[in-house]
This record gives structure tokens, sequence and C-alpha cells, in this order.
């Protein structure tokens, strides 16, 4: 039977599992590709405490210099170092499997342009153990693709269904989450959103044939979300998730991560705790929905190893699933500019309590065309979240002693020109003392 030796570049948890499971499940691997998978070598900045029994070394060139080597998996993170070591990998005419959504999320394109045959796969980069890769590139390949919607970040999921269902602080709901395993060895990338948009940025390459950068597109986070927006949004039979979005309009994509306020009853709405989700609507399939673990060793190494036995078949697609010489989608679709997106937005103002605030405030928001849908005054007491963590500062001492309210409104649908404008003016005003805080009302349709 044949042979493919497999070096892997990082043998942390991930790493560790798919040595593992390439040993434990060698049985089932090599009956489903006729090829015998060895991993025959880990790469480690530091080899003590590994549980693997495989060689191991510290030099890199080792594995990408070694021409027993003939596929090379990386699982180091970051960005720059795991781009050299993929350029390398590809010189060398070594197959090369990643897990790596950052790097690809700023270089894809260039992988894609240098790989020159030699087959990339990253099954792993997006939402852990769900293989939406295949989904996108195989089992949907025959529909144009309307709208791709998803929970894509265990850890603020996590963090989001904490603070909803137990009323957990922000930052014990962090914690927990970074205990679990869930988070990034930075947890900023996964609380400000861009640990999301990183693996939108991927499915829309394959979905739409889309260049769009890191830089092109709206990425806020789960930071500044308190007790009140959650209530506001229960009351209203919303619940607030972390949604990555790519959405067709004609022939413009509108991409983008943020906070948004969907349906309670749908199904998005009950993906809780660290598991992913995502919605693909095709205009002939309709609309489908992947759920599963989005992070995790044994789940993660499943993706990666089913990307080493995609390529030892010998069958792999093109990289981002359009074949090179095809006329580019480009032309076809291209990114909507951040400012023509539209949608309702929930907007939470702590303002001075005193006559004629609100009026002020209708005011800004009528010029900016903005219609209200709906408003309630709230308490801003000391014992609410903003005030015991002092999370903007107060714009004067004057205001300080004036008692504070929050203004937690919906509006109708504006588009975002209008809402970013409209925000930038109220933060101005004396009377609004914290930079307003907006979550986008996403109806899922
Ligand atoms: N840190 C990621 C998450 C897991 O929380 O979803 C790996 O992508």
């Amino acid at each position: 039977m044949k042979t493919i030796n497999v070096a892997i570049i990082g043998v942390g948890v991930v790493g560790t599992s798919v040595i593992k499971t390439l040993q434990d499940n060698q049985d089932i691997i090599s009956a489903r590709t006729g090829v015998k998978i060895i991993p025959k070598l880990g790469i480690a900045r530091n080899i003590k405490n590994k549980y693997v029994n495989i060689p191991l070394s510290t030099n890199l060139d080792d594995a990408l210099e070694n021409p027993e080597i003939d596929m090379i998996v990386e699982l180091v993170g970051g960005v720059d170092l795991p781009f050299q070591i993929a350029l390398k990998a590809l010189t060398n005419k070594k197959s090369f499997v990643t897990a790596n959504k950052a790097m690809l999320a700023y270089h894809r394109y260039e992988l894609e342009t240098q790989r020159q045959g030699t087959p990339i796969g990253f099954e792993a980069s997006v939402c852990g153990g769900i293989p939406i890769i295949k989904i996108l590139r195989d089992g949907l390949c025959a529909n144009h693709i309307l709208s791709i919607r998803g929970i894509m970040n265990g850890t603020s999921n996590y963090i989001l269904t904490q603070m909803s269902h137990t009323n957990a602080d922000f930052e014990v709901a962090l914690k927990q989450a970074q205990n679990l395993g869930y988070a990034e060895a930075d947890p900023t990338l996964d609380i400000n959103g861009s640990d999301s948009a990183h693996k939108l940025l991927i499915l829309s390459s394959l979905a739409y044939g889309i260049h769009a950068k890191v830089e092109d597109i709206i990425i806020e986070g789960i930071e500044g979300l308190i007790p009140e927006d959650i209530q506001f949004a229960k009351e209203h039979d919303y619940a607030i998730k972390l949604l990555g979005i790519a959405k067709k309009q004609d022939n413009e994509l509108d991409l983008r991560v943020h906070l948004c306020m969907i349906p309670k009853d749908s199904m998005l709405a009950k993906v809780d705790g660290a598991m992913n989700a995502i919605s693909v609507i095709g205009d002939k399939v309709g609309e489908g929905l992947y759920y599963g673990a989005g992070a995790g060793g044994s789940e993660t190494a499943s993706s990666v190893i089913s990307d080493i036995m995609e390529i030892a078949r010998n069958k792999t697609a093109p990289m981002l699933g359009y074949v090179s010489n095809s006329q580019s989608l480009e032309q076809v679709v291209m990114l909507a500019p951040k400012e023509k997106i539209s949608s309702r937005y929930y907007v939470r103002l702590k303002v001075n309590d005193k006559p004629g605030v609100l009026s002020i405030i209708a005011n800004i928001l009528a010029i900016w065309g903005i219609s209200i849908q709906s408003l309630i005054q709230r308490n801003a007491n000391e014992n609410s979240y903003a005030n015991q963590h002092e999370i903007q500062h107060k714009k004067s001492q004057q205001n300080q002693n004036l008692e504070s309210v929050f203004l937690l409104l919906s509006t109708h649908i504006c588009c975002e020109t209008q809402i970013q404008g409209a925000l930038k003016e109220l933060y101005n005003l004396q009377e609004v003392l914290e930079k307003p805080f907006m979550i986008r009302i996403e109806q899922l349709t």
C-alpha cells in the first residue's frame, strides 16, 4: 500500500489529537483512502511534556526540507510564521493542511496563486468540527449562494449564552470559556469579532469568489453588552448573537460581523454555549443549517484529517472552489460599500433624566431620517453593569450629579450612514453620558 508521511507543526491540543487519531483510526483511514498515512514527525517550540509517540524536533526544516515528508500540517497559529511555513512547504512541493483562519484571511489568494497545483486543505479553519468548507465547495457547488449567516465563534457565543441564561458577568463568562479551552491564546480576537471575520472571509471566497480583505468589512465584537440590552431583547422576543453575515443582493455582497438581535424562535437563536451553526441559503437547495462543535482537540482534528485523506485520495477540488482559468467572479459580485447596508437598529443611550432630553434625541434621529419603532426608559442605577464597570467615562462632573437613565430604543429600517451619523451626533450631546451602544436587528429572511 502506498504511504504518505505527514509532519505536524504545532503539537498542542489539536496537533496531539491529529497524531493520536491518525494512529487510533488507521484502519478506517487506510480503508477509505487506500493509502497508509503515517504521522512521521512533530515540530514544536518546546518538545517537553508532549504526550505523543512519534519523533519530535524544534527545527522547522526537519519537516520542510525533509524529502521523506510528503505533507505538512500547520497548527501553529498567528499569521506571519504560518505563511512562511506554507510558502516553504509549497516551494518544496509538499501538500499543505492548515487550521489557521487568521493566516488564510490575509493570505488565501496568495497561497492559491503560489501553490501551482500542490494541494492545500483548510477544512479545520472554519468552525472546527463542522465540514462547512466541503459543504460549500462540494455539497452545495451547484447553487448560487444567496446568504451565509452564522455563529462562527464559540467563545463569544458561550459568553452571550452565560450572560443571557445565568446573568453572568462578561468577565466571569470569559474566564470560564478560557478555562474550557474555547478561546484563542489571545481572546481579544474572539471577543472583538476578528476570529468570526477571518472565518467569514474564507467562506465568502468559497461561496462568491470574492477577494474581500479584513479591513474592507464591518467587524464589531461583543464588548460593551450589558444586562439591560439583553433584557430589552428578551422583552421584544429577540436573542442576541454575534453573527458573521454574507448576503448577496443583486451583484453586491454585504459582508459583516457584529451583534444581532434575531427572532428568539429562529434556529440560530437556539444555538447555545460554545456551539457553532451556519445557515446557508442556496438558490436551488434552499436553507440548510449546519450545527456542531466549533473548537476542541478531537473535533478540529477530525476536520484536519478529512483534508489529509482528501489529498491522499488524490481528488482535491480547486483550493477556493473555482478553477483558476474560470472567469473571475469579481466581475459578477462586488463587495457592497459598508455605508449602504440597511437594517433595523437597537440603540442604548445613557442620558441625564431632565426635561427636554427626549425631544433633543428624537429631533436628531428625525434629522437623520430615522424613525423610532419602540422606546423604553430604565433606571441606570448604582447597580447597573455600566456603572459598576465604568465602561465609559462620564462627560462632566456637573452631569454626574443628575439622575441618569437608559433610553433603550429600536428603529425602523434605515441605512448605516444614517445610524452612524446620528450616533456620532448624539454622543456629542452634553446630555448623553456614554458612547451610544448599538445592535443591528437581523430579520433572517
Ligand atoms: N477560538 C475559536 C472559538 C475556536 O472560540 O470559536 C477556534 O476557531
